[in-house]
């Protein structure tokens, strides 16, 4: 399927397009309320993109206060076919060490009193929506394919633990989250994939692992460490969102 518009949704580290030319700014707000802030809209590896900051801009929103209802909703206003989301994350699996960035396949989720569903009776008539495969097969693909197009060694697989935060896990819930199979930990995860799900747009996330999880290291986390892997780290995801863009 050949996607007209993408958009991308960037999270800790990733707050603005350089990449591509802006043509536009949009402050929207939809039926749920206002998104996290101004829809960016521009050209980036010769495609139309849309492009949203999860967290505002400047980072403000909380993971918890995150209105994901409205964030999607605007996108799909503005036309989006396509969604690639992009997450900081601990790391619980030893291949996922600071710096690795996964291209998830799983998700489970640890969050709660979220507004997590469209279809709740009042927006849209309660529904069901199969959810078996969180995250569109053939985005995921894309983004493996355009990966080893520039050399960027990826994990292709993932189970994303998604928590409430902000506060970051204990050693003993990253321990239980081990036993679920979860190999990720990451506060925003969800219900972002479920809701592009229930609007039917192809959803697909590019995890960087900036973080040893909770008792995964032998020190505490700091945030200090977490910004240094993140300045690093979100260059590659940009090449990485370039090159993606050129093949869908
Ligand atoms: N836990 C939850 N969310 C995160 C982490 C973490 O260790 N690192 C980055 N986002």
């Amino acid at each position: 399927m050949a996607f007209n518009k993408v958009a991308i949704i960037g999270g800790t580290g990733l707050t603005q397009l350089d990449g591509p030319d802006i043509t536009g700014s949009y402050e929207l707000t939809t039926d749920l309320g206002q998104p996290s802030g101004p829809v960016q809209e521009g050209r980036w590896s010769e495609r139309d993109v849309l492009f949203l900051a999860r967290h505002g801009h400047p980072h403000a929103v909380p993971p918890h206060k995150i209105n994901y209802r409205a964030n999607l909703l605007a996108l799909q206003q503005l036309g989006a076919d396509a969604i690639i989301a992009v997450n900081a994350v601990g790391g619980i699996h030893h291949a996922m060490q600071s710096g690795v960035i996964s291209v998830p396949h799983q998700v489970v989720d640890y969050t709660w009193g979220r507004e997590s569903t469209y279809f709740d009776g009042e927006f849209r008539p309660l529904d069901h929506i199969d959810l078996s495969y969180p995250y569109d097969e053939e985005l995921r693909q894309s983004l493996i394919r355009a990966a080893a197009a520039i050399q960027l060694p990826v994990c292709e697989f993932g189970v994303y633990g998604a928590t409430q935060g902000p506060r970051l896990e204990t050693v003993a819930e990253i321990s239980r989250m081990e036993k679920d199979g979860c190999d990720l930990v990451g506060m925003t995860g969800m219900p972002e994939a479920a809701l592009a799900r229930e609007l039917g747009i192809p959803y697909a996330s590019i995890c960087l692992v900036v973080n040893p999880a909770a008792g995964k290291s032998e020190g505490l986390i700091t945030m200090d460490e977490i910004r240094a892997v993140i300045s690093e780290g979100m260059q590659k995801v940009r090449d990485l969102l370039a090159e993606t863009l050129k093949s869908l």
